[in-house]
């Protein structure tokens, strides 16, 4: 049910998230969770588009009065080509979670990045700043997280990769952003890192989705380390179970989706919700679908 469909005769803006498959998304329940909290009169739909036909649905989309889009699997790389104007995390990301149609143009934002650090800082509790990171994985979900995590001044990244150029690609593109904010920033093929444990583990590899374990140094792990998957699910991924048996802490990337859905809510609304009690309970819907 969207927001809208609960007050009869209330006009509201319309969204909807956009992707292929698209029924899955939690979205659409976060948004209404979102819009109820903050009294925004929001309506937010699911948007399936076939994998040739993204361009055109976006468009009808809008000149049906969509206000804006979030954007996941496999249109994120098209919705970064369609924008007009790119936020600079969003340019160095190279990918768009979410559009916003402005009277000048279409505006892309990318707001996975924000969503992880507000989830490992608020929800978690863990500050980056001055902390010893190792992302996992090089690929465009690993992309999209660094120039986030390097505002916030931790001491390292190390980004590993199986395949060691695409994470010198990474470390080459965000060496001037990784000196602005005063980080060292290293990495390359699986064994590049120190053996000493890391605070935090970003799990940012597609591994989970298929139950691989990323190649990683045991000693990466240790009792002070938060080792974080961006993927979830209504069980503990493989890389939490091997992260929990070698004593670290482990989160899932559930809280990272709360969160990320606020800040597309902020950058269409200019009003920022409350993650915390949107997480709270669909970590419960989870919870009862694994008992
Ligand atoms: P995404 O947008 O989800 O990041 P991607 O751009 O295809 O998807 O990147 C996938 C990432 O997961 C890459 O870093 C990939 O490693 P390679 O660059 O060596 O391909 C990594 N990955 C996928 N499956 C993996 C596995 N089984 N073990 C280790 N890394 C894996």
């Amino acid at each position: 049910m969207s927001v809208s469909e609960s007050k009869p005769g209330v006009h509201a803006d319309r969204y909807a998230v956009v992707g292929n498959p698209v029924a899955h998304s939690k979205s659409p329940y976060i948004h209404a969770q979102f819009a109820l909290q903050t009294g925004e009169r929001v309506e937010y739909d699911r948007l399936l588009a076939p994998l040739d036909g993204f361009v055109e649905h976006v468009q009808a989309f809008h000149a049906a009065g969509g206000l804006g889009l979030n954007v996941t699997v496999p249109f994120k790389l098209e919705a970064h080509a369609l924008a007009h104007k790119l936020s600079p995390r969003a340019a160095a990301a190279g990918a768009v979670n979410t559009l916003r149609f402005d009277a000048d143009g279409i505006f892309g934002d990318n707001t996975d990045g924000f969503g992880l650090v507000r989830d490992i800082e608020v929800n978690l509790g863990v500050s980056l700043e001055g902390a010893r990171v190792l992302l996992l994985g090089a690929g465009g979900a690993a992309r999209g997280v660094v120039l986030p995590m390097l505002e916030r001044r931790p001491r390292e990244i190390t980004i590993v990769n199986r395949t060691a150029p695409k994470a010198h690609a990474l470390i080459e593109q965000f060496a001037g952003a990784a000196g602005e904010f005063g980080c060292l920033l290293n990495g390359g093929g699986p064994g590049a890192f120190d053996p000493k444990s890391y605070d935090v583990i970003v799990n940012a590899t597609a591994g989970s989705l298929d139950a691989a374990l990323p190649e990683c140094d045991e000693r990466a792990f240790g009792t002070g380390t938060l080792a974080y998957d961006m993927m979830y699910g209504a069980q503990p991924t493989v890389f939490m179970r091997h992260a929990q048996a070698l004593g670290a802490r482990a989160a899932d990337g559930l809280g990272m989706l709360v969160e990320q859905a606020a800040e597309s809510f902020f950058v269409w609304r200019g009003v920022r919700p409350e993650g915390a009690p949107v997480l709270a309970a669909l970590r419960a819907q989870l919870a009862a679908q694994a008992a």
